[in-house]
C-alpha cells in the first residue's frame, strides 16, 4: 500500500498526485471550497490546528509555496516553525538526525522541499506514527499541492473537468508541477491533457504520463481551455537544451495574439515565479484571462485542506472552547 494513504483509505501524508482515488481529490477541493469561504471573512483564523507545530522545512528556494504553508498553518492556528536548510553550509548532519531533532521538538507535521526527488517519502517513511508529512515539491518528481490548488482554480473558473481540454506549455521535463497536474488532471476527469514543448525539453517517459504531445504551439494550443505556462528551469538544466530565450519565445511563448486558436474563453495559469517575455508576454500575464493570482490565493486554502486532512482534522469537527 502506499505510504500516504491508510488503513481505512484516508490521507496520511501528502507526497503525490499519482495513484490517488478520485474521491481523495475530490474531497481535498471540496474541504478547500469550505476553507476558501473563511478566507473571505474578515476574522480568517480557525482554531482547527490550535496546539499542534508545524514545520516549515526547506532545502531550496521558493516564494509562493513556503508563505501560503505558512499562511495555512496559521489561519488553522497552528505554531509555525520555518526552518531554510543552507545545504552549503549543514555540519555533516544527515536527513535522518535532523528530522529526529524536530521531532524531538514534538512537531506534528512536516513540510519539505527538497531538491532530490523522493526526499519527501524518505521523510514519510522515518517520521513517528501520528507525524505528517507534505511534500512542497521534491526534485523533478511531483509538486501535489501546487496541482491541487491548480485543479481548485480550474474547478472554480471553468465548473466540471470532463468537457475540458488542459494545455501545459514548456519545459515539461524538469517540471515536477506538470507532472503532478496531468495526474490530478486526469484523476479528476479532465477531458484531455495536453504538453506542448520542443522535444528537448519533453521527458523520456513522456509518453507514459497521460498526455497528448504536441511540439507545435498553434496545434496544441487549438480550442484549449485552460492553458498552463511553465519557466523553463535553467537551474536544472544541463548542456544547452534551448538556443536562446527570445528564439524560445518566438516559438513557445505566450500572447494574446497566440491564444487566438484556443477557447474564446480559455483562462491562462503559470504556477510562478513568471519570467515575462520568455515564457509569457506581460499583456498576457495581466490580462483579464489570466488567473496567475488567483492561483496564489487559492493556494492558501488547498494547504489549509491538506493539512487538516493529514492530521484527520474535519473542517465541521465542533470547535474547543476557546
Ligand atoms: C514551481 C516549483 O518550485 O516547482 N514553483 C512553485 O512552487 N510555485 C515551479 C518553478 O519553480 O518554476
Amino acid at each position: 500500500m502506499s505510504v500516504q494513504i491508510d488503513a481505512q483509505g484516508d490521507l496520511r501524508h501528502f507526497l503525490t498526485t499519482e495513484g490517488l482515488d478520485p474521491r481523495l481529490l475530490g474531497r481535498i477541493l471540496d474541504t478547500a471550497e469550505s476553507f476558501a469561504g473563511v478566507l473571505g471573512k474578515s476574522v480568517k483564523t480557525v482554531p482547527l490546528l490550535r496546539g499542534r507545530t508545524v514545520v516549515n522545512l526547506f532545502f531550496e528556494s521558493s516564494t509562493r509555496t513556503r508563505t501560503t504553508f505558512e499562511l495555512a498553518a496559521k489561519r488553522l492556528s497552528a505554531d509555525v516553525l520555518n526552518i531554510a536548510v543552507d545545504t552549503t553550509t549543514t555540519k555533516g548532519e544527515s536527513l535522518l538526525d535532523m528530522l529526529r531533532n524536530l521531532q524531538a521538538m514534538q512537531a506534528d507535521m512536516f513540510v519539505v522541499r527538497h531538491h532530490q526527488s523522493g526526499a519527501a517519502e524518505y521523510f514519510a517513511r522515518h517520521v513517528d506514527p501520528g507525524v505528517a508529512v507534505l511534500n512542497a515539491g521534491d526534485g523533478w518528481h511531483a509538486h501535489p499541492t501546487q496541482a491541487m490548488l491548480d485543479a481548485f482554480t480550474i474547478r472554480r473558473h471553468k465548473g466540471a473537468f470532463e468537457p475540458l481540454r488542459i494545455a501545459i506549455v514548456g519545459d515539461i521535463r524538469h517540471s515536477r508541477v506538470a507532472r503532478s497536474q496531468i495526474h490530478a488532471f486526469n484523476a479528476l476527469g479532465a477531458g484531455e491533457v495536453r504538453v506542448i514543448a520542443p522535444d528537448t525539453l519533453l521527458p523520456a517517459d513522456v509518453d507514459t504520463l497521460g498526455a497528448q504531445v504536441y511540439s507545435d504551439l498553434n496545434a496544441g494550443l487549438r480550442d484549449a481551455d485552460v492553458v498552463i505556462a511553465l519557466r523553463l528551469q535553467r537551474e536544472r538544466m544541463q548542456g544547452a537544451l534551448l538556443p536562446g530565450e527570445s528564439e524560445y519565445f518566438r516559438h513557445y511563448g505566450l500572447t494574446e495574439s497566440r491564444l487566438r486558436g484556443a477557447h474564446p474563453d480559455a483562462i491562462v495559469m503559470h504556477p510562478g515565479p513568471i519570467n515575462r517575455g520568455v515564457e509569457i508576454d506581460s499583456a498576457l500575464a495581466d490580462g483579464p484571462r489570466s488567473v496567475i493570482l488567483d492561483q496564489v490565493t487559492n493556494g492558501i486554502a488547498v494547504r489549509m485542506a491538506v493539512m487538516t486532512m493529514v492530521l484527520g482534522v474535519r473542517p465541521d469537527t465542533p470547535r474547543e472552547a476557546s
